[in-house]
């Protein structure tokens, strides 16, 4: 096992009824904006619930973070922030408004003249404005991390962000907020947390005996509850283990000693910023090529995920490994999720080469696991999931 330094603060406050804690977890006298998304939160009666436990909090709303975040969205909502002199943010929702909450958190007190700086130059931030986070759909885990992923139209560019002052200071996980998610979204929800932990976990063994098995484990409960979550999202016991699945997924404890990829993420960004194709959707498109591709050097944590999870018994390692992932392709694809860029787009000839070279413009180079992962081998991949 690889040496670590572990510490995140997010508390968590998880179960039915927690939204009515939120006055007991943000300081007394705060101003307040709450952020949210397109407005699901106003027709599920999430909103309602978030307002009323601040009734005695002055409260400022910002509605309309798109998924995918937008830089020009945000910026917006940075100008309210100074304007109104707010002291607290609150995210209401999933991923893409607890991401744009991020980066309004690292923008705020951000010293530099242009904003966009902090996602072009991947600017750590030390210190955010202090926010926590209601989840309305478990997937990304940011939730319980410290990282975010912005978005910018107008140059069709996606990037991460992150630093120790993007943690939220509490997050508030209640399952019952996700009956009223689409079947669409739910999908999306699984594959996304599926392969966070596919990419902490499809390396090579460092012999971190308890770190594969939480990753197992989370593969294993996801894989079961999926059928039930997307028959009927009010089951609580299944949303429960579907949230708490998520969160664990990448709130940085399986990841912690082991050598971590994220290869398939870096080019699923992309697939996102040039197609607009859904974030969990472009994983899926990614994850078989780039597991056969790499097949060499995979192949040992493969074969091993393919008999833990799969219970794939039979054949050699690399026949294992191989079954491990045409399962995997039919899990998503359970789920209702497309495996190629051609399900989803007519216009993708010459994509390969164009994510190639945008890798190679931005020195990312050297990716993967054992830094061995060129923009040549990406662009055979993406080729491989035409
Ligand atoms: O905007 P509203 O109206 O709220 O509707 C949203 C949105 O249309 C809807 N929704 C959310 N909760 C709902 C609901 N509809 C009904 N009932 C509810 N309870 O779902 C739609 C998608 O929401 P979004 O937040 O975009 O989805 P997700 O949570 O999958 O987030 C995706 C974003 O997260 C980034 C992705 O790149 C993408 O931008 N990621 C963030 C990560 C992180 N911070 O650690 C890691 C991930 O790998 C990922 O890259
Ligand atoms: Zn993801």
């Amino acid at each position: 096992m690889n040496n670590f330094n572990l510490h995140n603060p997010t508390r968590i406050l998880f179960g039915e009824n927690q939204i009515e804690k939120l006055a007991s977890q943000i300081p007394e006298g705060s101003k307040i904006l709450i952020l949210y998304g397109g407005g699901s939160i106003k027709t599920n009666g999430i909103y309602e619930q978030v307002t009323e436990a601040l009734e005695t909090f002055k409260v400022i709303e910002f509605g309309g973070i798109p998924p995918n975040p937008e830089y020009a969205v945000l910026m917006e909502a940075l100008s309210i922030i100074k304007s109104e002199n707010i002291t607290y943010l609150l995210a209401v929702g999933g991923g893409s408004v607890l991401d744009g909450t991020k980066f309004l958190a690292a923008a705020a007190l951000y010293e530099g003249d242009t904003p966009w700086d902090i996602v072009k130059n991947n600017i750590p931030t030390k210190k955010g404005m202090p926010f926590g986070t209601v989840l309305t759909l478990p997937a990304t885990g940011s939730e319980m991390n410290s990282g975010a992923v912005i978005t910018r139209a107008e140059t069709k560019e996606k990037y991460a962000i992150g630093g120790p002052g993007l943690f939220p200071q509490f997050s508030i996980l209640d399952p019952t907020v996700i009956k009223s998610i689409p079947q669409r979204q739910l999908a999306n929800g699984i594959a996304d947390a599926f392969v966070h932990v596919l990419e902490q976990y499809i390396t090579y063994s460092v012999g971190a005996n308890l770190q594969d098995r939480f990753a197992e484990s989370i593969l294993q409960t996801l894989v079961e509850v999926a059928p039930i979550i997307i028959k009927d999202p009010s089951d609580y016991k299944a949303a429960a283990n579907f949230m708490w699945s998520c969160t664990m997924g990448l709130n940085g404890l399986i990841g912690q000693g082991v050598p971590q990829d994220w290869a398939i993420h870096m080019i699923g960004h992309e697939l996102t910023a040039l197609f607009g194709i859904d974030h969990a959707r472009t994983l899926a498109i990614i994850t078989e090529s780039h597991y056969t591709h790499n097949l060499e050097s995979k192949k040992e944590k493969l074969a091993q995920y393919a008999t833990r999870v799969w219970d794939i018994t039979e054949g050699t390692m690399e026949e294992r490994a191989k079954a491990g992932i045409q399962k995997t392709t039919d899990f998503f694809k359970s789920l209702g999720i497309d495996t190629k860029l051609s399900d989803y787009t007519d216009d993708f000839k010459g994509t390969a080469e164009e994510i190639s070279t945008r890798f190679t413009d931005r020195g990312w180079v050297k990716m993967g696991e054992n830094a061995t992962l060129t923009p040549t081998d990406v662009a055979t991949i993406v080729e491989m999931s035409y």
